[in-house]
């Protein structure tokens, strides 16, 4: 599958989902902004079965190689990125994964039972990046359970696998080209910056600035009925250039980890 194709399914899915995100994206555009995908992020458990290395798949196969590593101790998540070879436009990819014998062996339990109801032939199709959640319907009960555990567990459990955020470069905005305005922008139109370790995560001179808006509150299928929860998030990214002049294509692991409270419980 072309990498065109590949983000276009996922955006649709995304946007359709977030209205948040389709908001926004017309804002800037409305600004005279190109809005250009710096990253997309998507989660799972490191079941072998799922793990990063099987979504990770389907970027390969397109040409994208891995370029870094990241470990998040105290939320148990382990990371990869991904770069297209010989494309700095293209977006990177951000796949985490949680690392389950960290967890409580409820989580464990609650987990591997979704997991198992998975098909087959979604686990060897390199399309599992699109299939959501192809287990029964969640238990609100047990995404409450999960919740006080893992957030990040919670999230998965009744999302699975989907863009958790796709990311606007701030890097090449023109005119809202500084996180401040870009925040500032968000909030005059009415959005929640995630304020988890402040609004702008990183520095220039750690080469990354991030913010995020906190996730568009969605209806939810429950066993137990309807329910408003979290879903996804819009992140935006402005880049530095490091000393030989290369703009820097990393992620830093403490600004990430704030940025995953995106999806954290919020009042509006
Ligand atoms: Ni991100």
């Amino acid at each position: 599958m072309k990498t065109q194709e590949i983000f276009d399914r996922l955006w649709n899915d995304y946007s359709n989902q977030n209205p948040s995100a389709k908001k926004i994206k017309q804002l800037f555009e409305n600004e005279g902004e190109n809005v250009i995908n710096d990253h997309i992020a998507f989660r799972t458990y490191n079941d072998p079965r799922i793990n990063v290395d099987v979504l990770s798949k389907i970027f390969i196969k397109a040409g994208y190689v891995e370029k870094g590593q990241y470990h998040f101790e105290e939320k148990k998540l382990f990371a990869k990125h991904y770069e297209l070879e010989n494309d700095p436009m293209a977006p990177r990819i951000f796949i985490s994964e949680l690392q389950l014998e960290k967890c409580s062996d409820y989580l464990q339990f609650k987990v591997k039972e979704k997991i198992d109801e998975i098909t087959d032939s979604v686990l060897n199709s390199d399309e599992i990046i699109f299939s959501g959640t192809s287990w029964s319907k969640p238990s609100y009960e047990v995404y409450t359970k999960l919740r006080e555990e893992s957030e990040y567990a919670a999230w998965l459990y009744v999302y699975g696998f989907r863009t958790n955020h796709f990311t606007v470069s701030v890097t090449h905005l023109k005119k809202l080209n500084a996180m401040e305005k870009v925040n500032e922008f968000l909030k005059s139109n009415g959005f929640i910056i995630n304020s988890s370790g402040g609004e702008i995560k990183g520095t220039p001179s750690e080469l990354l600035e991030q913010s995020s808006i906190m996730a568009d509150i969605v209806k939810v299928d429950f066993e137990e009925g309807p329910y408003a929860i979290p879903a996804c998030y819009y992140e935006f990214a402005k880049r530095y250039k490091d000393e030989n002049g290369q703009l820097y294509s990393g992620f830093i692991a403490k600004s990430a980890d704030k940025i995953f409270e995106s999806t954290n419980f919020y009042e509006k």
